[in-house]
């Protein structure tokens, strides 16, 4: 039978069993993390709940960055589990259009959202890329992917086409530049614009403090 909790609490089970211990940042604990922000705004914004906490759950099962570029095996690997739980067709093209439609693609590139579930959950994913567990995620990525922390010869980009964000293999710091201190004028939510706000003075804090070491001034 049809029954939404005990289909969250197998997908729950089946997500922290893909990902725990990953590290790269996409680990349980920012799904987790994720699916905690998503929730507090879809209930501000009355969004529906279950579709909110299937996407944020299941957004990351298949990211692109890890499946070898193919931007079609997260809402592929997202389809296929919904499938076998037996959600209903509607309810799993909803979540599948999400998580194909979540993700940043570049400084020059529109990602819209267009239903609130969506919103929520966009808006949330990316509340964890800024402050100060946005800081922290930033450098497991680049630490990951072997990145420099910082190359003062090495100037920020702004990307025009998802390609060219892919392509990009720059230090860690220029990533704030190319897109978490973006983040904050690109939520959807007015509670996601308020949580942006306050994580956003973080970065800024952050830099600060960073360039002012890297020169010896402090
Ligand atoms: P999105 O949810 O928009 O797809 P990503 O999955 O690209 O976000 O990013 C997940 C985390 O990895 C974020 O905290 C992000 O800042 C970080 N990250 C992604 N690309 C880079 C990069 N080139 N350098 C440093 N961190 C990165
Ligand atoms: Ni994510």
């Amino acid at each position: 039978m049809f029954n939404e909790r005990d289909i969250i609490q197998k997908t729950t089970d089946h997500v922290r069993g893909l990902l725990s211990g990953e590290g790269s940042g996409h680990d349980w604990f920012h799904i987790e993390r994720v699916r905690n922000v998503a929730l507090a705004i879809a209930r501000e914004e009355r969004a529906d709940l279950f579709v909110v906490e299937l996407a944020a759950l299941l957004h990351d099962v298949a990211d692109w960055k890890f499946a070898g570029g193919d931007h079609e095996a997260g809402p592929r690997a997202a389809s296929e589990w919904l499938i076998s739980m037996g959600v209903p067709q509607a309810t799993i093209e909803h979540v599948t259009a999400i998580i194909a439609g979540l993700s940043f693609k570049g400084a020059g590139v529109q990602t819209p959202m267009t239903t609130i579930e969506g919103q929520c959950v966009q808006d949330a994913d990316r509340l964890d890329a800024i402050g100060a567990i946005g800081i922290a995620r930033a450098f497991a990525y680049g630490g990951h992917k072997g990145r420099a922390l910082y190359d003062p010869a090495v100037p920020p980009e702004s990307h025009a086409s998802f390609e060219a964000y892919k392509k990009n293999t720059g230090p860690t710091i220029n990533h704030f530049y190319e897109k978490l201190l973006l983040l904050k004028d690109r939520m959807n939510t007015e509670t996601g614009k308020r949580l942006a706000s306050e994580r956003h003075v973080v970065l800024e804090e952050f830099l600060e403090e960073f360039f002012a070491e890297w020169v010896g001034k402090r």
